[in-house]
C-alpha cells in the first residue's frame, strides 16, 4: 500500500484523478487517504470489485471518491480528468490507449510499473507518440523513505496549451 501511497507526491493539488482497474483498491484508494483534496474515480468493470471498493469507501467514510463501473474505453463520455493512474493493468501501449483518452487532451497518465519500465515506455514509444504524449518519462517515487521505491511511467500530454 506504501508503494501506491508514494505516487500520490507525483499528484497536484486539488485533481480530478481516475484511477484505471482499480481492483480492490490499488492505487486509487490510497490516494483518497493521503489526500483527501483529490477527487478519485474508480475505474472498474467487475460488478463484485465495484461492491467491495463501496464497501470500503463507505467504511473509510472516504468523501471523495466515486466508484465507476466500466471498462476504461467505455468511460470517455463520463470521465475527464487532470490525472489517469493505473497499476497491473496492461502493458504499456495498451495501457496508454485505455488511459490517454481520459485527460481530454490536457493532462498526465501515471503507470506505477516494475523495473521494466524503461523497456516498456521503448516499445511504446510509436503508440505514445500517436496518442498525443508530449513526453514519456520514468520517474522514482518514495526513495526517500521505502527500502524499494516505486517505478512510475509519467507520461504529459497537452504541455503546451
Ligand atoms: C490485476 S488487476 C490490478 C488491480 C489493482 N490495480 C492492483 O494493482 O491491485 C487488473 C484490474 O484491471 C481491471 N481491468 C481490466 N481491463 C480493464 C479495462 N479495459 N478498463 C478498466 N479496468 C480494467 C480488471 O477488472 C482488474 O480489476
Amino acid at each position: 500500500m506504501l508503494n501506491c501511497a508514494v505516487v500520490a507526491d507525483l499528484i497536484p493539488q486539488a485533481a480530478e484523478v481516475a484511477d484505471v482497474g482499480s481492483g480492490a483498491g490499488l492505487p486509487g484508494l490510497t490516494f483518497a487517504i493521503a489526500r483527501p483534496d483529490l477527487r478519485l474515480t474508480l475505474i472498474e468493470p467487475l460488478e463484485r470489485r465495484c461492491i467491495w471498493l463501496n464497501e470500503v469507501v463507505d467504511d473509510l467514510e472516504l468523501e471523495n471518491v466515486t466508484v465507476f463501473r466500466s471498462r476504461a474505453e467505455q468511460a470517455i463520455d463520463h470521465v475527464n480528468a487532470d490525472v489517469v493512474t493505473a497499476r497491473a493493468v496492461s502493458a504499456l501501449g495498451n495501457l496508454a490507449r485505455l488511459t490517454m483518452p481520459l485527460v481530454h487532451g490536457h493532462g498526465e497518465v501515471l503507470a506505477i510499473k516494475g523495473r521494466s519500465a524503461a523497456e516498456e515506455v521503448q516499445k511504446a514509444s510509436k503508440v505514445l507518440r500517436k496518442l498525443g504524449a508530449d513526453r514519456t518519462e520514468v520517474v522514482i517515487a518514495g526513495a526517500d523513505i521505502l527500502d524499494e521505491p516505486t517505478t512510475v511511467v509519467r507520461i504529459s500530454i497537452g504541455r503546451s496549451s
